[in-house]
């Protein structure tokens, strides 16, 4: 005997709707779903959602459990998670080729696998399900990140949510941090009349804003003692930031640094960038692939009165050049070619690398090499385990803070499944910056695809 649970929740950007597909012809009385949670964290509009939906097979036979999401293109979906009965089963992010391949086999076989797959010109489809033995339960935890676009003068989160019965626990939680502060902020749902919508909960301050929408099983239900959910559409943020005040920004997209360098509406304060290279042996193959793809991108947003220069390190540490250069088209033609020429080597350093980047900046400063009225960065480029030199994390993340003392902002890309991905994002927070993972097997390609439509599009931007 079969039954079928589908649930639908997503938070992707204005436009990318598809049509759901349930199955209506398959009774799933016996599949309790008694908890739907979305919450979407979103940073300087990138936005990192965790879904997690909890069923209950109340039946007295083991039966098929299904868990199925669209889920916009753009996303990248970082982790998947089954826990059945207490156990956990963590699922590999592959990428998409190989993983359909895997997929076929692991069916033919009998195993549990889920898959993305097009459903759409812009939707993509996640499925997976899992034959669940009489009264066990089953958690599905599935995370995707995605860069939000503007358009129309705002950006738009939407959820859209379909549970198709009463949940005992409904909760939709969106967290926004803008750093340029908000300039509106407003929650719609097209399943909710005026009244209901008293019922989500929104505070907003400068630069925060918490939206949240926990309706209880009556306030779910569409009358009185009726079975049916009122829960049936989207749920809508839509946002603006504060124009104004923008600087030089940075914006991170799906493991790429994405680039605000030129808001539209002010003359922008110039930037200095030291790039960090890891080219450590570990780095071989598509991660080192991945870091130049990465420094490509990047380069193409520098402007011409911005500076930059390029630390290469392992055991030990190369500069390009001794100082900051101008990010002319004839300087970043000649870092190009150096980048190119990176071979992995050696172990990492990763203390007094960002140590010689912190002193470049300065020297800059000091020797009037560069404007005086700039913007400092740094952005590391790892797949650090520091395993030379200074190899204590602890004292790395106090010795960086201190040489950097408020005055740079450092950016963090950890490369690869083996990253010592906290320490990054510790460290990142700490200076003013952010972190942010690659996974090896992911899809390369259609990352830096990616890159190109929330840089360029001046209306993106405007
Ligand atoms: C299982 O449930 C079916 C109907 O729901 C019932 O007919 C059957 O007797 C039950 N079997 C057992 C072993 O409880
Ligand atoms: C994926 O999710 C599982 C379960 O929540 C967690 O244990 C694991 O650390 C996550 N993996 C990553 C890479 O975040
Ligand atoms: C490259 O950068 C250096 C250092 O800022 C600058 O002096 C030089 O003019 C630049 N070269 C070109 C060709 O733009
Ligand atoms: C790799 O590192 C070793 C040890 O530091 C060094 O002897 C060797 O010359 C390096 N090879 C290259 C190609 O840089
Ligand atoms: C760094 O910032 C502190 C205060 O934020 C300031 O006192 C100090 O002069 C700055 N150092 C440099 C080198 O700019």
């Amino acid at each position: 005997m079969w039954s079928v649970v589908l649930l639908w929740l997503s938070c992707v950007p204005a436009g990318l709707q598809a049509a759901a597909v349930y199955r209506r012809d398959v009774p799933h009385q016996k599949v309790e779903v008694y908890s739907v949670t979305l919450d979407c964290t979103v940073t300087s509009r990138f936005a990192h959602t965790v879904m997690t939906s909890k069923a209950l097979n109340k039946a007295n036979s083991s039966q098929e459990i299904f868990f199925d999401v669209d889920l916009p293109k753009t996303a990248f979906i970082t982790n998947f998670s089954m826990e059945i009965d207490g156990q956990l089963y963590v699922g590999n992010v592959k990428e998409k080729e190989k993983a359909k391949k895997q997929y076929d086999k692991a069916v033919s076989s009998g195993q549990t696998a889920g898959l993305v797959k097009a459903s759409g010109r812009k939707m993509e489809k996640f499925s997976v399900s899992v034959n669940i033995a009489a009264l066990s339960s089953v958690v599905f935890t599935l995370t995707y990140e995605e860069l939000l676009q503007r358009k129309l003068g705002h950006y738009e989160i939407l959820t859209r949510v379909k549970p198709q019965q009463l949940v005992q626990e409904f909760k939709i939680v969106v967290n926004i941090f803008e750093p340029q502060g908000l300039a509106f902020v407003e929650a719609e749902a097209s399943f909710l009349t005026n009244d209901l919508l008293l019922l989500v909960d929104k505070t907003v301050t400068d630069k925060k804003a918490h939206i949240s929408f926990t309706p209880t099983l009556e306030q779910q239900r569409t009358c009185p003692g009726c079975e049916g959910s009122i829960i049936d559409g989207d749920f809508i943020i839509k946002y603006d930031v504060k124009r104004e005040k923008s600087l030089g920004e940075i914006q991170i997209s799906n493991g790429y640094f994405v680039h605000f360098f030129a808001p539209p509406d002010l003359p922008r304060v110039p930037v200095n960038v030291v790039f960090v290279i890891d080219r450590s042996g570990s780095m071989s193959g598509i991660k080192m692939q991945q870091t130049k793809e990465a420094l490509k991108a990047i380069f193409d947003d520098l402007h011409e009165e911005d500076h930059f220069a390029l630390i290469i390190f392992d055991n030990k540490i190369i500069k390009w050049r001794k100082y900051l250069s101008k990010a002319t088209q004839q300087n970043i033609t000649a870092a190009q070619s150096f980048v190119k020429r990176i071979k992995d080597n050696g172990s990492t350093d990763v203390n007094s690398a960002l140590q010689e980047a912190v002193k470049m900046l300065k020297n800059g400063h000091r020797k009037n090499t560069i404007p005086e009225r700039s913007t400092d960065m740094i952005i590391l480029l790892t797949d650090g385990n520091p395993n030379s030199g200074e190899s204590s994390i602890p004292v790395i993340q106090k010795n960086i803070q201190a040489a950097i003392a408020g005055n740079m902002s450092l950016f963090c890309l950890g490369f690869g499944n083996d990253v010592d991905y906290s320490f990054l994002d510790v460290m990142a927070r700490e200076n003013l910056g952010l972190a942010r993972r690659i996974f090896e097997g992911s899809d390369a390609g259609l990352q830096v695809q990616q890159l190109q439509s929330p840089l360029l599009l001046p209306g993106n931007l405007a």
